[in-house]
């Protein structure tokens, strides 16, 4: 099972049992307001939940969808991950993603979150660069990718699946900086 260990939390790869916190977390408007993956359902977010199982699985994996759990509790609090946008013979790149349910924002575990998905990008994974996007609103978001020294490379027009246009902020840190 991939695991990432972090200092208050760990993040790892799903079981079965998580369904109910995972569609708990994509079906509450608070939390999917500025994501671009939203479930109305059980049934639509068993769907997206059977993919993140399967990857787990794949001896060519490019998603990373993982549970971030409270290391003491071994409660889930939310999700996180990383998806490679690009592998090559001496690196890669890839994009991180997170979000908490709204009971435990504001705690500085995004930034946590963060933190150990880039570092275990830039060990585990051998990756030289990792990016993240954010809705321009979504300050908080933002804040997370500037506090874990990511820098904005640009802005740009884009549009959810239900046709809501909103101003995309595209971060990124390298390994090496130049
Ligand atoms: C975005 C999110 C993950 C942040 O989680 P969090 O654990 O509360 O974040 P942290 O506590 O690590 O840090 C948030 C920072 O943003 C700041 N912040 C929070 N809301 C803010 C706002 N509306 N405007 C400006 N700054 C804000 C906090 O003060 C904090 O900064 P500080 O450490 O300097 O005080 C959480 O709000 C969330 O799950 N949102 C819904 C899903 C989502 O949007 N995910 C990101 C998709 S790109």
């Amino acid at each position: 099972m991939f695991q990432i260990q972090a200092k208050r939390i760990y993040l790892r790869d799903h079981l079965p049992a998580d369904l109910q916190d995972f569609h708990e977390l994509l079906s509450n408007p608070q939390v999917n307001r500025y994501l671009s993956v939203r479930s109305g359902s059980v049934d639509e977010s068993g769907k997206r939940f059977e993919e993140c199982l399967l990857e787990a699985n794949n001896s060519n994996r490019k998603k990373y969808f993982l549970a971030v759990c409270l290391n003491e509790s071994h409660q889930i609090i939310g999700e996180s991950g990383f998806t490679i946008l690009d592998r090559y013979e001496k690196g890669g790149v890839a994009e991180i993603g997170y979000f908490l349910k709204p009971a435990f924002w504001g705690f500085g575990y995004a930034q946590e979150i963060a933190a150990a998905l880039i570092n275990a990008c830039f060990t585990t994974m051998n990756f030289d660069k990792v990016t993240a996007t954010c809705d321009s609103r979504n300050a908080a978001s933002a804040k997370v990718m500037q506090k874990c020294g990511m820098t904005l490379e640009q802005s740009v027009k884009s549009h959810y699946p239900d046709g809501e246009d909103f101003l995309q902020l595209e971060f990124s840190i390298k390994r090496h900086p130049e």
